[in-house]
């Protein structure tokens, strides 16, 4: 898109208050190990960011690199990961290990990354534009609720997912797509919230059509079950 209005608030936003998270970059920093991405993102995704962060000190330190962690035998990354649930994704951490130390680095595009074990569509997406720097569009829950209010979509979910990631296509940046990504998962997390949105504290109040319309809170609107 050429109107540029919603990421470059958002980025400068998020140049001033992104949350310090360890698989991060600070700012100004070059872009973080692709290593720390894929493994903070597989992590996450069924995950708090809370609960999160003491296990990906853990592994950090144990396992430095993807070569590292390749080469570990498998019950001791099971045993690691005890505690954070849904097992299947740390046997795929640890084929995946093997299939990325084999060939010897991370694939460097979303298509790619695709084909590795245990990563789909969110978390290629959000490791290429993260650790590599190009351009994707990355979609969480938190993402897709601030797009249903950026734009008042009122179509219920599933179905809005559609429209909805047109919209999240349409507002991300050429250019540091992985920052406006977090930024928007920060957004979510923090102020742009389920329940009791803080709309006075939200960079993108002025924009949002939701908050016009004068009900976010209500979206996205889930299907009656
Ligand atoms: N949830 C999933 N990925 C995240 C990230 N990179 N930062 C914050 N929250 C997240």
């Amino acid at each position: 898109a050429s109107d540029n209005t919603i990421s470059d608030t958002l980025l400068h936003w998020y140049d001033e208050h992104a949350r310090d998270l360890p698989w991060r970059a600070r700012p100004g920093e070059p872009a973080p190990d692709p290593y720390r991405v894929w493994l903070s993102e597989v992590m996450l995704q069924q995950t708090t960011v809370a609960a999160v962060k003491p296990y990906f000190e853990k592994f950090t330190s144990t396992w430095p690199t993807v070569d590292a962690l390749a080469a570990a035998e498998e019950a001791e990354v099971m045993g690691a990961w005890a505690g954070l649930g849904y097992y299947s994704r740390a046997r795929n951490l640890a084929k995946c290990a093997r299939e990325v130390a084999g060939r010897g680095s991370f694939p460097d595009t979303e298509a790619e990354l695709r084909k590795l074990p245990g990563v789909g569509d969110y978390t290629a997406a959000a490791i290429a534009a993260i650790a590599f720097e190009r351009r994707a569009v990355v979609i969480d829950a938190n993402v897709e609720r601030v797009v249903a209010r950026l734009f008042d979509i009122r179509e219920t979910l599933p179905q809005a997912r559609k429209v909805i990631r047109a919209r999240a296509e349409e507002i991300t940046p050429e250019h540091r797509s992985g920052d406006f990504a977090q930024a928007m998962m920060d957004l979510g997390s923090g102020i742009c919230t389920a329940r009791a949105p803080k709309c006075l504290l939200c960079p993108l109040s002025a924009q949002c059509e939701g908050r016009k319309a004068g009900d976010p809170a209500e979206l996205p609107i889930k299907a009656p079950k």
